[in-house]
């Protein structure tokens, strides 16, 4: 087998996004897409020359041929080892898990998250760090430089490499570790969680239904809730990972997990729901006639894991990103923990977990997640729930009571309009930008605005800067919106607008948020010229 050098020259566009590369699967699939962009993550991290790697992926179409593709890069350029999940699967925070477990130099994760997957929809390459979590940053950096000068990449000639069975195997000189994605997974989770608790709530009869939506947590669902947990058979529904998602889109939101949603809001509802979403970081709660907004859900297990057996002795801090709605702020404040406000997307939480300053943090984007890995996790929140609810005796209903009651609601939706001409909506960004200055103390609806400007982020651990992370108005009364471009979309812009208010009153409580923020949308509207700008009058999905 010999390593050969070919001549390439650099694409453009190749810029990871907020959580890696993500285009097209058959962008990916044109020639050196893929090789140039694996090349520059080489030159990235200074070479890969005698270095181990984690390598997995979601399951999506393309993904076992691009791990084929990896595997030779990694051989040619001098890697020492590489373990791959078996057939190249391997969920996001297990890759994590697995990255910081063996010790190893990093990892690539091959997911388009919950974008849809197959030959006309997306896919994604993300590199992460010794530490588990995504490349920062000045990494990225360097990728995005190094796409930019690339001459040729190296690849081994070789057959194919059988990831279908488990074990030790060879590709050149470089070991080759096929390991069964799921145990070590399954077995950190049963360190962090009081699995004894959650089993005997699954022996007193408790119904469950987690949707994995076809991708890649089925396996993992499967094995923890039915296997250790002694959940029935069938609890876990949509378990076979495949390469299109069934067609749907792996999104464990109240839209397209419509079928769980319509479960839970029924006469015949199990006593919890879950799903979660392509590469298994993001969750979906409900309870029987309830849906939990992930933004609650972050406040509810921050005010509550001191009932796992990992968080026992309390929490360091807690973290959430800036547009997640401040119902975390309140937990914190009433547990006198100290509450960060970070840029969207995981990689800025890495950082703050790294120092020892906080154990928890989420993202409005149905992600939470703690120390115990370095990424969102799926799972793990859907694992720390039921912890909760065994260890409580609670419904999900009654939690979500008992939480407004002790601390208020803050409502809260996202309103994302989807492929929106880039033009129109730089342009709509740029005119609200040029406004901000002059918010301050101007009266809208009858609410006054006390603030506003666009978040830039100081970390307080390694004193870098980043700037440009969305726009913000902040009302007297408790109220704020923000308006962001996303940083994952691969069609045009996707603008999302993020809006809150908050109550004391009781009896408010149950209301519907959609209703309780009427005005608040109205004025968002208003504020931007939403419509006046993008020709949209409405948003395309509300979460
Ligand atoms: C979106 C979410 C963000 C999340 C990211 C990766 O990014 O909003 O919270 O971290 O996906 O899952 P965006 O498209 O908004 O840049
Ligand atoms: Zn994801």
């Amino acid at each position: 087998m010999t390593a050969k050098s070919i001549q390439t020259k650099p694409i453009e566009g190749q810029k990871p996004g907020t959580s890696g590369l993500r285009k097209k699967t058959k962008t990916f699939m044109e020639p050196h897409y893929l090789e140039n962009f694996i090349q520059a993550i080489w030159e990235s991290i200074g070479g890969v020359k005698g270095k181990t790697l984690v390598l997995g992926g979601d399951g999506r179409y393309f993904n076992d041929r691009a791990a084929q593709v990896i595997l030779r890069m990694a051989a040619a350029s001098g890697a020492k080892k590489v373990i791959v999940g078996q057939n190249a699967l391997m969920s996001t925070p297990a890759a994590s898990n697995l990255i910081r477990q063996k010790k190893t130099d990093g990892g690539i994760i091959m997911s388009a998250s919950h974008n849809p997957g197959g030959p006309d929809e997306d896919f994604g390459v993300k590199f992460n760090m010794p530490n588990g979590g995504p490349a920062p940053e000045e990494v990225t950096n360097r990728m995005v430089k190094a796409t930019q000068s690339i001459k040729d990449y190296l690849i081994l000639e070789a057959q194919d490499v059988d990831l279908s069975k488990r074990g030790a195997t060879k590709l050149g000189d470089m070991e080759i570790d096929v390991v069964d994605p799921v145990k070590d997974y399954a077995q950190l989770m049963e360190q962090l969680f009081d699995f004894r608790a959650i089993k005997g709530l699954f022996e007193k009869g408790f119904t469950m239904r987690f949707d994995a939506m076809h991708a890649v947590t089925g396996p993992y669902a499967k094995a923890i809730l039915e296997g250790r947990l002694g959940a029935p058979a069938g609890t876990v529904v949509n378990a076979e990972p495949k390469p299109d998602f069934g067609g749907g889109h792996p999104d464990p939101n109240p839209i397209w997990a419509k079928e769980l949603m319509d479960l839970m809001m029924g006469e015949e509802a199990p006593d919890f729901g879950a799903a979660s979403d392509g590469d298994g970081d993001r969750n979906m709660i409900l309870g029987r006639g309830c849906y939990v907004g992930p933004s609650d859900s972050l406040a509810v297990l921050a005010a509550n894991a001191t009932l796992a057996p990992a968080y026992r002795e309390g929490l360091k801090g807690v973290a959430r990103s800036m547009p997640t709605s401040r119902a975390l702020d309140r937990v914190a404040a009433k547990r006198g923990l100290d509450c960060y406000e970070t840029p969207t997307g995981w990689k800025f939480f890495g950082n703050l977990l790294d120092d020892g300053r906080i154990t928890l943090c989420g993202e409005e984007s149905a992600g939470t997640g703690s120390d115990h890995v370095r990424e969102k996790d799926g799972l793990w929140a859907v694992l720390l729930w039921l912890n909760i609810l065994a260890k409580t005796g609670k419904s999900v209903q009654e939690i979500m009571d008992a939480h407004w009651a002790e601390f208020g609601r803050n409502f809260y939706s996202r309103h994302d309009y989807e492929a929106v001409d880039a033009k129109k909506a730089n342009e709509m960004m740029d005119a609200l930008r040029a406004r901000l200055p002059d918010l301050p103390g101007t009266i809208i609806h009858g609410r006054t605005v006390e603030a506003a400007n666009e978040f830039a982020y100081d970390d307080p651990v390694d004193g870098s800067r980043s700037e440009g992370q969305g726009l913000r108005v902040m009302f007297e009364d408790g109220g704020r919106i923000v308006y962001r471009l996303s940083g994952t979309g691969t069609v045009g812009a996707t603008l999302r607008v993020y809006i809150e208010d908050v109550s004391d009153d009781p009896e408010s409580f149950g209301d519907d948020p959609q209703d309780a923020l009427a005005d608040m949308i109205a004025i968002a509207d208003e504020l931007a010229g939403i419509e006046e700008h993008t020709g949209r009058d409405e948003p395309d999905v509300r979460t």
